[in-house]
């Protein structure tokens, strides 16, 4: 299966009964493996959680550290931007040159880009230094 097929099945176990916008997310690893997650939404919004989450914490859980390719489905007519939060949680597993593709179940239509060009100038542990 491509990563595009395994977004796209995880997106239909998507649980997004507010929006309606369900998001699949599958990350490959260094070692090859693949980790899906969709978004899961809660009756007090704000403690529902992205896709790109899911996957990412399926990934930690299984003992894996390193993403080397990302692929992220969505509803709608063109690929969905994933959010500040999620480029930021994906930036602690993946390097700047990882690239990300963003698709729709709606079409064939892509956007290839990198985490660099989504998250640049990204927050990372050097910068956890204290100025004193
Ligand atoms: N969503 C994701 O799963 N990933 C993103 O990067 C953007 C937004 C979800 C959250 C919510 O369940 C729905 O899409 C609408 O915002």
């Amino acid at each position: 299966m491509t990563l595009r097929e395994i977004a796209v099945k995880v997106h239909a176990h998507a649980y997004a009964p507010y929006s309606q916008f369900k998001v699949g997310a599958a990350i490959r690893t260094r070692s090859g493996r693949v980790f899906s997650g969709c978004n899961v939404e809660n009756v007090a919004y704000p403690e529902g959680t992205c896709a790109e989450a899911g996957a990412v914490a399926a990934m930690v859980a299984a003992g894996e550290r390193e993403v080397v390719e990302i692929y992220i489905v969505s509803d709608g007519p063109k690929p969905a931007s994933p959010c500040g939060g999620c480029r930021q949680k994906l930036a602690e597993f993946a390097r700047g040159e990882v690239v990300v593709t963003l698709g729709t179940t709606h079409n064939s239509a892509e956007v290839r880009t990198l985490l660099s060009e989504l998250l640049p100038g990204a927050f990372t542990s050097d910068q956890l230094e204290k100025n004193d």
